[in-house]
């Protein structure tokens, strides 16, 4: 496999394109069966039980109905495979057996050589760690914790889980035979310079048992160590390094996402254990962020597998304000968060040792509380519900959650129970959710940046259907001249010379046109499946996926560019109308006579 960062030129990804079968790569993770022309399944990107999901091979493009999900082999295998843009094509080379040339970049190589060691190191020391407490004598201590805490072998492996020595220099006394510099040791957070005596450096991981954690992939990028008994710190974490951000980190994301793509829901816990635990117990589709506050990147990462999102927090822990904020940021970026606390100041590991995966998922399941709910239960234990600098303190703290219900019953629901907690009337509660929704309406546009994703799939109250039917006759046209430019080239020339090039009268259509005009007025071949790698938002590329997985009939298509091209010209004549019927009003109300009948002259010829 190649670098990450590489730059592919333009000939070798079209010829790499050209080379791979979208169906045959979408088979690898989607039972397809044909259907017509093109090929049927259900949607890798949402959960659904009758097929939505359509693959063209024709035109080498995917779509769901459903979802609006769609795009070309590279998008799929991006979005699907969590690869970037370089290792998807990257794959589909090794797949097509063609060599992508090397290009020289001493400082990308040295780059790219630098983070292979390090993915290499990290690796190592998890072997080093695991086989350490499976084999030695020193880690019996080790072994028998995680016996006594339920953890089985079989549980140990699966995590990887390992035991670092109570040396000071086992560590580094291993890795430096194994030919790794100090400089990368301490940069990679294994060991530290010592700071009396003489100079020098230590172990830091030691006496601990050894969670690793993995990115995405699976990759180990860092590391969590817990004590054996109840010293201090409990865990000790790989510092921040280039692989290890935790920020952008979820514990146990590589092993929870088949599962939570099957269930379209995510268990956010609060610590290793509790990953562990869960899946021990058949619950796969768990993560952890690893003792910090969730952060936009963490949210991200996750609403490319679903929206429903669950956070099982101990009751009592001590930072939920701090947490509470995490909550906060998930649900502005478009995800449905709910929270339970688990009774008895437990924590699900301990809940489900005690009480069982059956009854831990009926807490998740039918106990889970809405944010807003939980807000409000958490604000009113918070402030005196008798004041008016209570009431008001707790309403603060509760509106924005209510703001970000996509769904109008529910946005009531929450304000009547609100209203009613408080002792206040609905509408004084209503007024003050629409005084912070316009607010927040005008940050709008960065909370679409966040998620980089379209309205209509952020705003679940909006299918994206009721839009298309809602659509007038001068889109249907301009839909439709789109669609037969895609499929034919050659109905491009037509059309400019009958409505010019920006006949479209949205911004998506607009992207797309413009971006066709310019490849074939400069005469580029191309697949129409490239076009995806050129669209400049998510947003033109999902109505590019719509627009190409439609079909115009064959016959009389002369016909049907006439009568499209025949209603946008009336759409502009009607709207030039407008306007000289706005100027006219204009001039009387000046008095302007003469301009007046200007306009109407001009205004005569239009009809
Ligand atoms: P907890 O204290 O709830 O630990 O911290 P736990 O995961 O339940 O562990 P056990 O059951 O006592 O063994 C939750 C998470 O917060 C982070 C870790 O990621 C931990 O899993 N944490 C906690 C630290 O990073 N450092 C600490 O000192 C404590
Ligand atoms: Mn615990």
């Amino acid at each position: 496999m190649i670098g990450l960062n590489r730059y592919i030129p333009d000939e070798i990804v079209e010829q790499i394109r050209a080379s791979s079968d979208i169906v045959e790569i979408v088979s690898d993770y989607v039972r397809l069966k044909k259907q017509g022309r093109n090929y049927v399944g259900l949607c890798p990107f949402h959960n659904e039980k009758t097929p939505s999901f359509m693959v063209s091979q024709e035109k080498q493009i995917y779509r769901c109905f459903g979802c609006g999900e769609g795009g070309n082999i590279f998008s799929f295998l991006i979005k699907r495979g969590n690869l970037s843009f370089p290792e998807a094509v990257a794959v589909l080379a090794e797949r097509s057996g063609i060599s992508i040339p090397e290009e020289d970049d001493p400082e990308r190589d040295a780059r790219a050589k630098k983070t292979e060691q390090a993915y290499k190191l990290n690796e190592l020391v998890k072997d080093f760690y695991q086989y350490v407490l499976k084999n030695h004598d020193i880690a019996r201590g080790a072994r028998s914790y995680l016996e006594q805490r339920g953890v089985t072998p079989e549980t140990a492996d699966k995590f990887q889980i390992g035991f670092a020595p109570p040396s000071w220099d086992s560590q580094i006394n291993f890795l430096k035979k194994k030919g790794y510099s100090v400089e990368i040791l301490e940069q990679m957070g294994f060991i530290l310079a010592k700071t009396k005596g003489a100079p020098g450096y230590y172990d830091r991981f030691r006496n601990r048992i050894m969670f690793p954690v993995w990115n995405i992939q699976g990759k180990v990028v860092g590391f969590g160590g817990r004590v054996l008994d109840d010293s201090l710190p409990k865990y000790l974490n790989s510092p921040e390094t280039p692989l290890f951000n935790k920020g952008h980190l979820l514990y146990g994301i590589n092993k929870a996402l088949e599962s939570i793509r099957r269930l379209d829901q995510v268990i956010i816990v609060e610590g290793y254990m509790d990953v562990i635990s869960c899946h021990q117990a058949g619950i796969e589709n768990v993560v952890a962020s690893l003792g910090t506050a969730f952060t936009p990147e963490q949210g991200k990462l996750l609403l490319r597998y679903t929206r429903q999102v669950v956070f099982a927090y101990d009751a009592d822990t001590a930072g939920v304000n701090a947490a509470m904020r995490g909550w906060q940021v998930l649900d502005d970026i478009g995800c449905r968060v709910r929270v339970v606390s688990i009774p008895e100041g437990k924590d699900p590991d301990d809940y489900i040792r005690n009480h069982g995966p059956e009854q831990f998922l009926l807490l998740v399941n039918e106990r889970a509380l809405s944010l807003s709910d939980y807000k409000t239960d958490r604000a009113l234990e918070k402030y005196d519900i008798y004041t008016l600098e209570g009431k008001f303190k707790i309403a603060s703290e509760v509106i924005p959650s209510i703001i970000n219900l996509s769904n109008e019953i529910e946005k009531d629901e929450a304000i009547m129970k609100l209203a009613k907690r408080l002792h206040l009337s609905p509408d004084a509660i209503r007024a003050e959710v629409e005084k912070n929704a316009r607010k927040s309406r005008n940050s709008w546009g960065k909370r679409h940046k966040i998620t980089g994703l379209r309205d209509n799939k952020t705003n679940f109250a909006q299918p994206a259907k009721s839009q298309k039917e809602e659509k007038d006759a001068r889109s249907k046209a301009e839909e439709t001249l789109l669609i037969m430019i895609l499929e034919d080239k050659s109905v491009f020339s037509k059309i400019k010379g009958e409505v010019g090039v920006h006949f479209c009268s949205n911004q998506e259509y607009l992207n797309i046109i413009n971006l066709l005009a310019e490849m074939i007025e400069n005469g580029l071949d191309y697949q129409p499946a490239a076009l995806f790698d050129r669209m400049p938002d998510e947003a033109s590329a999902g109505v590019l996926s719509e627009l190409m997985a439609k079909e115009t009939p064959a016959d009389n298509k002369v016909k049907i560019i006439q009568d499209c091209l025949k209603t946008i010209r009336e759409d502009e004549i009607r709207k030039k109308r407008e306007d000289l019927l706005r100027q006219m009003e204009e001039a009387d109300r000046n008095r302007d006579q003469n301009l007046r009948n200007q306009l109407l002259l001009e205004y005569s010829k239009l009809i």
